[in-house]
């Protein structure tokens, strides 16, 4: 069964369509005014108009029609002809004991077509320390993998590791100068040593210094480019100094993804994209795609018409393509980072074949994913629409700028959830939360408390939007933070807890105080925040709803005694909805990645 909006929802279309009205107009929505009504429609306004009739007269006629319907309790016109609904709170109980009663998706509904959906994100790279911006990247994209994975879609996480290209290079010759290669820089086909002439350490100590050496000293770069188109070619020293490179870093960055909640099902990197690469290339050529641009090769992506001013160096200005062309080949040869992109995604459709690959990238590669996808559809590796950029805004210091250490450099995920499991400790402590546990437990809870406040900090605020970190604002147990609700969870079930010790079950719900139907009705609006969060790809909308729950938990609480209800029947239905806030309540958190604790 449906929510009870959509159900009223299809109640007023069908009213209208009697009326003759056009029943797309007949959109339910939550109430203006919670003190009269549940929800209300406007629709009537709107059709009116196109039928030159007069609006409160067909909102009369609709309501009428909507009057004998059991689920609602009554029906009313007000102002110039909106239509208020309130519910029967029968109905309310109906709903809410099928909420109840759903342990796995707390009345949310899940697609009709399930789709094969692949979610590209973090996207870390070998040797070099992950930023702000993969954390919010890897944030978003693993609470848009449990929502579609959730809805009934198979999907695919995939870390798209940053491996190939002139980084390997660099590195290589970085490590090469230092002597630290040895073995591996002889030619031939080894047999080359098994364990890694670098640690984690090494590589993220000589990456930058690499980039910088490279862009000041001409021979030091053309040694990496040299390297790096040796190590593509399939030179057997340099490939197995890079597969330690490799190996290294992603052992580090799965336990600090693990830190975090954050898991893949694919880990391939840029580089499996490597073997499709001469095939598409020839591909691109046969099709006329790929033309010569001043020693460069590259796919023209904009449509005629498309442009936009453009300064050239002599200082003319000129109608330049928008977006400009997709650098393929550059002029000295090497594939791009648009080039792997555009081969990753013929390389998903052989192996996967995805209806959707959703890419959760900084905003500020929205041109990238532009040139990329134009290409892929032009070349018809994916069909037009299946391939969608979700940018989002930037994690900003107190500054307005991206977020840096107080040093200034970038901040390590390690450290930032090292340092947020420092301050939740601290917080739990002046809460006296959790004094009495085991140390182990408290350790746990304090982790949950950390990752909790980091997540819904990030996922409270609209993914296109950027926000200040502000970690003793997003570690407070009061307002709209993670340790906040985590608090709410728990404390119910301390509540479900005591009721057990006193053999109390949850039985029928029955609904009657206003703090009971209010209850009931957000426990019904999941389904909708879901479907919604879905449609949009936008996880703050979970977040909403689940702040809401809490909130409304609360009022309820603190409004109808559960283990004191003056009778039998009372208290096993309002245990029945406190376990049912509850249930729902950490689905909500788990679609955010957020995990609860049993107590604190
Ligand atoms: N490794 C890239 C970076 O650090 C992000 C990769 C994003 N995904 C992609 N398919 N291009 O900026």
């Amino acid at each position: 069964m449906s929510d009870l909006r959509t159900q009223l929802g299809e109640a007023v279309a069908a009213a209208f369509a009697a009326e003759g009205v056009d029943a797309s107009l007949a959109r339910v929505t939550p109430s203006d005014r919670p003190d009269l009504a549940d929800f209300q429609s406007n629709g009537a306004l709107a059709a009116a108009k196109a039928l030159k009739a007069n609006p409160r007269e067909l909102a009369g006629k609709v309501a009428e029609r909507l009057a004998s319907d059991p689920r609602l309790a009554s029906v009313d016109v007000a102002g110039p002809g909106f239509i208020n609904l309130k519910l029967a709170d029968a109905a309310l109980a109906e709903r809410a004991t099928e909420v109840a009663g759903d342990a796995d998706h707390a009345g949310a509904a899940v697609v009709e077509a399930p789709r094969k959906v692949v979610i590209d994100f973090a996207g870390p790279n070998v040797a070099k320390p992950m930023h702000v911006g993969h954390l919010r990247s890897s944030i978003i994209g693993e609470s848009l993998k449990r929502l579609f994975r959730f809805r009934g879609d198979t999907v695919w996480g995939d870390a798209h590791f940053g491996d190939w290209g002139f980084q390997m290079g660099l590195l290589i010759v970085a490590v090469g100068d230092e002597g630290k290669a040895g073995a591996f820089l002889a030619e031939g086909d080894g047999p080359f040593p098994a364990d890694s002439p670098v640690t984690l350490e090494d590589l993220e100590r000589l990456y930058p210094q690499a980039a910088g050496q490279a862009k000041e000293d001409p021979a030091f770069r053309d040694r990496a480019r040299k390297a790096t188109a040796e190590l593509q070619g399939g030179r057997p020293g340099y490939r197995a100094l890079w597969q330690h490179f490799v190996a290294v870093s992603r052992t580090a960055l799965e336990r600090e993804f693990g830190a975090l909640g954050v898991t893949f099902d694919l880990w391939n990197g840029e580089s499996d994209a490597d073997p499709v690469m001469a095939e598409m290339i020839a591909h691109l050529e046969t099709s006329g795609l790929l033309v010569e641009d001043d020693g460069a090769r590259v796919v023209h992506v904009a449509r005629p018409g498309e442009t936009r001013k453009k300064k050239l160096a002599d200082g003319s200005v000129i109608e330049a393509p928008s977006p400009p062309p997709l650098l393929v080949i550059s002029s000295e040869g090497s594939a791009m980072y648009g080039t792997t992109d555009l081969a990753t995604i013929l390389d998903r459709r052989k192996a996967i074949d995805p209806d959707l690959i959703l890419y959760v990238v900084d905003e500020r590669q929205a041109e990238h994913f532009e040139q990329v996808f134009r290409a892929a559809y032009l070349a018809g590796y994916a069909t037009e629409g299946s391939l969608q950029h979700l940018g989002f805004g930037t994690m900003n210091g107190t500054d307005g700028k991206p977020f840096k250490t107080r040093a200034g450099g970038v901040l390590k995920l390690h450290d930032l959830i090292t340092q947020a499991t420092d301050k939740a400790r601290e917080r739990l402590r002046e809460a006296r939360l959790g004094d009495d546990l085991p140390e182990a437990e408290f350790e746990d809870i304090a982790h949950k408390v950390a990752i909790a406040a980091l997540k819904f900090a990030d996922l409270s605020n609209a993914r296109t939007t950027s926000y200040v970190f502000d970690l003793d604002r997003f570690m407070s147990f009061e307002g709209k933070t993670g340790p906040y609700l985590l608090y709410q969870a728990v404390r119910i079930k301390s509540l479900l807890r005591k009721a057990g010790d006193q053999d109390l079950a949850p039985g029928a719900i029955v609904i009657g105080e206003l703090a009971e139907r209010d209850l009931a009705l957000t426990l019904d609006a999941f389904s909708q925040a879901v479907t919604e969060a879905y449609d949009k790809r936008m996880p703050h909308l979970i977040s909403e709803h689940a702040y809401r729950l809490a909130q409304s938990f609360s009022k309820f609480y603190a409004a109808c005694p559960v283990l004191i209800a003056p009778d039998a029947a009372i208290k096993a239905s309002r245990l029945a909805l406190s376990k049912a806030a509850l249930d729902q309540l950490e689905i909500a958190l788990d679609l955010l990645g957020i995990a609860t604790p049993e107590r604190m």
